[in-house]
């Protein structure tokens, strides 16, 4: 007897993934950055991968090592995130879960800064990065069927991830309470805001969260039509 293949319901669909956070230079050897470990979006990169999908994982900094059958492409800023994002297009599947810094170093210093005996601390200027959940969710011929951004949220969860799905026009919102010991963290809860209405997965492991969501995104999109 042949073994039985896995299932794969995701074969021949491309997925992008963003994850980790992104270091944003203030000198040669300084950066603006946030505590994501990239984890979850790793996970998410693997499960999806798992479904049979074709999946460019685009990554800021971190300390994890590519999923099996990833296509990892590694970024440092925002800009350069955003970039790779588009430059991955076609998709139809786009899985924003990316802790992109908000803000950038508005002049990075070529040489690094030095502290002057007496001197004043340097003040930085910051200028907004670009949003780029916000512009692959903006209506196009490029834009993903299936568009899911994720929430960060430190109070009032549900309220600001309702406000942030209508505000970023994705499709899907995953939004996690980082309050506790999320960033960085084995473990995940989260709600999963639809069109539908919104389900509260309890914690459990960054993987579990992940697989489940890969088969939601598979059920969400149906098999494939030749
Ligand atoms: N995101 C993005 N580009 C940015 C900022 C955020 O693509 N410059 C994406 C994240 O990957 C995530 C979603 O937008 O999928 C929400 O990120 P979050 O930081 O929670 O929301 P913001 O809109 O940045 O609002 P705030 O940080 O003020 O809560
Ligand atoms: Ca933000």
């Amino acid at each position: 007897l042949e073994p039985t293949p896995a299932p794969a319901p995701l074969r021949g669909r491309r997925a992008l993934v963003t994850a980790g956070p992104t270091h944003e230079p203030i000198d040669p050897v300084r950066y603006l950055a946030n505590r994501s470990s990239g984890r979850q979006g790793y996970a998410i990169a693997a499960a999806l991968a798992r479904l049979g999908a074709q999946v460019t994982l685009i990554s800021g900094p971190t300390a994890l090592a590519a999923p099996a059958g990833v296509e990892r492409v590694s970024v440092e800023t925002g800009r350069q995130m955003r970039d790779a994002v588009f430059a991955a297009l076609p998709a139809e599947i786009a899985v924003m879960t990316a802790a992109v810094a908000d803000w950038r170093i508005a002049d990075p210093a070529t040489d690094k800064i030095k502290k002057r005996p007496g001197g004043t601390p340097p003040e930085l200027r910051l200028l907004p990065n670009p949003d780029i959940l916000a512009e692959l969710s903006a209506p196009g011929p490029d834009r993903p069927r299936l568009v899911i951004g994720f929430a960060a949220e430190t109070s009032k969860v549900g309220e600001n991830a309702r406000d942030k799905l209508a505000r970023k026009g994705c499709d899907w919102l995953v939004a996690n309470d980082v309050s506790g010991d999320v960033m960085g963290g084995a473990d995940n809860a989260i709600e999963l805001l639809t069109p539908q209405g919104s389900e509260h997965w309890s914690r459990r492991s960054k993987e579990a969260i992940a697989t489940m969501l890969a088969g939601r995104i598979a059920t969400a999109l149906g098999p494939r039509t030749p």
